[in-house]
């Protein structure tokens, strides 16, 4: 079985590939720098899958450091977690995430050309599409173009990166993954998103106004193009994003591969607040304010090449992401 080395493996997503990893019988290392992440979400993938995974907290741009994990690792795999993620703050501080994301995936692709490591998967995002004719985003569309973030475009150079990488090295086989929007968490209620600092994406805020440390959601925006006016997302849940990368991974081939990763089904801001308020019973404190700057009325992943190639699709709904969620928050919360 493969030996997997998981950048990011303390993360949101990269903790619940890591279960799925563990669970299918691979061998898994992580590192992380823990800047957006806890320690303990070691022993909760120990707690889920009976394995522990080894954990080295160290940071991408240490290369000096990275390269003995890499060299004494023997790793079949890497999935490139580790990355800073908020839109919003890539604007104010572009050159901390030009640094972080890019230099950080050029130490690890170094680490690995070194030590001949040459399976590589990475997170990349629905957001290197920008803006396009149509609201249904496949691959084969041109990227790159009207990117609304610094952010954006370390996911966009990263993947050209690693397309020339694969171009200078035969063996070497890569994929892109393209998230659209994750959500939920682990059935166990063990794992799940827990950003540090304040949230700006929509089901972290959620979780805040239902543990009472935000008084209400504001929804940006009802005036959209839409049924209901308010934007439309594909949202997927974190337990089958993982189960995407599983499929990746028994897929690898050499060159660069490309797969959205979404549910291709739209789900608007309202259909969210109602989907949260049926599975807790409760009503969520909210109020319509201004558009924020930068969203697009709708966009949703045509999944069909995942399907096709990897024999992946979503089978986890919204409202099984809202209760997972919502069991997640009550098992932090009894803690
Ligand atoms: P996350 O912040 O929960 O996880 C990223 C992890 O990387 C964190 O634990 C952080 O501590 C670690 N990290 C950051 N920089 C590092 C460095 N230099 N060295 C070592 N560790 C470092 O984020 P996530 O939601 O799990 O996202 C994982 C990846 O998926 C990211 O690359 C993100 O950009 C991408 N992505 C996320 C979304 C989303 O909405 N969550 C959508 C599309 C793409
Ligand atoms: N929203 C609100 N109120 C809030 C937060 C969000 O109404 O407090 C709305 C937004 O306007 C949007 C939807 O909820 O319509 C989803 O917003 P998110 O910020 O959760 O997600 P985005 O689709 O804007 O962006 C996300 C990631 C990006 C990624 C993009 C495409 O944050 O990194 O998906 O994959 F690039």
């Amino acid at each position: 079985m493969k030996k997997v080395l998981v950048t990011g493996g303390t993360g949101y997503i990269g903790s619940h590939t890591a279960v799925e990893l563990l669970q299918n019988g691979y061998e898994v290392e992580i590192v992380d720098n823990l800047f957006n992440s806890k320690i303990t979400v070691v022993d909760q993938i120990e707690k889920i899958t009976g394995k522990r995974p080894v954990f080295h907290q160290v940071d991408l741009l240490d290369a000096t450091q990275l390269d003995q994990i890499v060299a004494n690792g023997h790793f079949d795999s890497v999935i490139h977690f580790a990355g800073l993620k908020a839109v919003g703050e890539s604007v104010e501080k572009p050159l901390d995430y030009y640094r972080n994301n890019i230099t950080g995936t050029v130490n690890l692709l170094e680490s690995m050309k070194k030590n001949g490591v040459n399976e590589f998967i990475f997170s990349s995002s629905a957001t290197v599409y920008g803006v396009q004719d149509s609201p249904e985003y496949i691959e084969t569309m041109t990227t790159g173009a009207n990117i609304s973030s610094p952010y954006g475009r370390t996911k966009c150079f990263i993947e050209e990166i690693v397309k020339d990488y694969s171009v200078a090295n035969p063996e070497f086989k890569a994929v892109l993954l393209r998230y659209f929007n994750p959500i939920g968490a682990h059935p166990s209620g063990l794992i799940g998103e827990d950003p540090n600092g304040i949230p700006n994406n929509l089901m972290p805020i959620i979780m805040r106004v239902m543990d009472g440390r935000i008084a209400k959601l504001q929804i940006y925006g009802d005036d959209y193009p839409t049924e209901d006016g308010t934007c439309r997302r594909d949202y997927i849940h974190v337990v089958d994003l993982a189960k995407g990368h599983m499929a990746a991974l028994e897929h690898m081939q050499a060159g660069t591969q490309i797969f959205n990763l979404g549910s291709g089904k739209p789900s608007s801001v309202k259909e969210m607040i109602a989907a949260f308020e049926k599975a807790s019973g409760e009503a969520l404190p909210c109020e319509v304010g201004p558009r924020r700057a930068g969203d697009l009325p709708e966009f949703w992943a045509n999944p069909s090449k995942a399907e096709r190639e990897l024999g992946w699709r979503t089978v986890l709904t919204i409202d099984d992401a809202m209760r997972d969620t919502i069991n997640y928050l009550n098992k932090v919360k009894e803690n």
